[in-house]
């Protein structure tokens, strides 16, 4: 088996790390960051992931996983390289590639030193172009050997989601590979056929292609969710159309699929909005328009707002009265709160007056200039106690289980905002204020 190292331990890195680890290969993780090196060797995930802490553990006690500081030893012992490293948004919408480059020159500085043959392999998400022309050269004027010949690079885009990075690495829909020369991908696609035991497809193609799929899905998708909630914004000011209703029976077209199609507070994440963005600034690099993709995000930006502005219409007078958000997370089963519609709603509706209290399973503060008065609760009941109004912003599973006599009790006036469609829409419009992204306004304003 070959001896696999990845360079940076975020999502991608520490998923794909564990991963490999538990189907017996001889794992390093690499990172600068030690803090990170030492929880990881005591296996404590160094954020929330489901799964995480067995992997983690059974990595670390096999033997298969370490994690180390630096890269060079990583390099020197290993086949195989995964580059994980963040790719994070500049001002303009573009990427910056300040890690890659860092990256690249120490992995091409500890190639010269090496003897034999190793795959180094993308997987951070870079613009189309990237891999060819910054990476390759880079490696290549730093470890003064040719790609292809004394080592093999590829791209391979990862498609993992938070909240699902373990499930997501094991059962992906399909594996794409970039690859720079064939025996480069042979290399790759050898690996893949082996730690998916030949069951799941895999698609070459060259560098730039490969680079473009990742930034083409993440495009499609969070148009799907800016198409649903455009929708659901129309269905509220209908007489009688329910957006659930509509999305169920679009959904059911083959051509459409149902995935995606769930109307809400807005699309958040490390993820979405920055590809989005990164496409745009692509297209617009090589003087392309892209109106669809700029509505996409339009659309996206209102949608929080939207959510606030139905607490506001609701209450009327918003200076001093408690609003409850349940959920911070950007969705469930995480920790992180990157471009997360809670915050986006949080602060509207702070500038309208409203005290805010949140409550969220995984996110216990906000740190930021911006969100001093947000108040963090420690339970659900704390977070809801004298509310004038509640927004499920988060579709956390303990949230689904609330029942119309858990806000009834605790609020001061039992107004129910589902910004998520959790909620039985008969049940709790019969036993509360009840309203909900693509509901009919009709039904909504109806109290019970
Ligand atoms: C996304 C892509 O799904 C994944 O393939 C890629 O590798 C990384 O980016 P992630 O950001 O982890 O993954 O989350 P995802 O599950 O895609 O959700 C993104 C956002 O869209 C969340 O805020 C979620 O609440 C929202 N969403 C998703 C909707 O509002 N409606 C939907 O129907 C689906």
């Amino acid at each position: 088996m070959l001896a696999i190292s990845v360079v940076g331990t975020g999502y991608v890195g520490l998923s794909t790390a564990v991963c490999f680890a538990s189907r017996g290969y001889k794992v390093i993780a690499s990172t600068y960051d030690v803090d990170k090196i030492r929880l990881i060797n005591d296996k404590v995930p160094p954020f929330y992931e489901p799964m995480l802490t067995e992997l983690l553990t059974s990595g670390i006690e096999s033997g298969n996983l370490k994690a180390i500081y630096g890269r060079e030893e990583a390099i020197l012992n290993t086949d195989v390289t995964f580059v994980t490293v963040g790719t994070p948004e500049l001002a303009d919408g573009s990427v910056d590639l300040t890690f890659v480059r860092k990256a690249c020159v120490e992995i091409g500085r500890a190639l010269r030193k090496k003897d034999g043959y190793h795959l180094v392999a993308i997987k951070s998400t870079v613009t189309p172009g990237t891999t060819n022309e910054v990476v390759k050269p880079i490696l290549e004027v730093a470890s003064g050997k040719p790609a292809g010949r004394d080592f093999a690079l590829c791209m391979t885009p990862e498609f993992l989601r938070q909240g699902s990075s373990i499930y997501d690495t094991f059962n992906p829909d399909r594996v794409i590979i970039g690859e720079h020369d064939e025996t480069s991908g042979d290399a790759l696609y050898d690996l893949f056929q082996e730690f998916y035991d030949n069951n799941v497809p895999i698609v070459r193609m060259n560098l730039a292609s490969a680079e473009m799929v990742k930034y083409a899905s993440n495009a499609f998708l969070a148009t799907k969710i800016s198409f649903a909630n455009e929708l659901a914004n129309v269905c509220e000011k209908l007489d009688d159309v329910d957006v659930n209703h509509v999305m169920a029976g679009v959904g059911l077209d083959g051509r459409i699929n149902p995935k995606f199609l769930n109307a809400g507070a807005g699309f958040g994440g490390s993820c979405l909005p920055k590809d989005v963005k990164a496409l745009v600034s692509v297209a617009k690099a090589v003087g392309c328009k892209t109106p669809l993709l700029s509505s996409v995000l339009d659309v996206n930006e209102a949608q929080p707002l939207h959510v606030a502005d139905l607490a506001i219409s609701t209450l009327g007078r918003v200076t001093g009265k408690k609003v409850a958000l349940l959920g911070l997370s950007f969705k469930p089963d995480t920790d992180d709160i990157r471009e997360a519609p809670s915050l986006k709603i949080a602060r509207r509706l702070m500038d309208k007056g409203a005290v805010v209290y949140a409550f969220d399973p995984a996110v216990t503060h906000i740190e930021g200039p911006n969100f001093e008065d947000l108040t963090c609760a420690s339970s659900i009941a704390e977070c809801l106690q004298g509310a004038h109004c509640c927004i499920l912003v988060t579709e956390w599973e303990q949230f689904k289980c609330l029942e119309p006599e858990d806000f009834i009790k605790n609020m001061s006036e039992p107004v129910l905002i589902d910004a998520r469609r959790i909620y039985d829409t008969e049940k709790f419009s019969r036993k509360l204020h009840f309203l909900a992204v693509g509901l009919p306004l009709d039904r909504k304003t109806r109290r019970p």
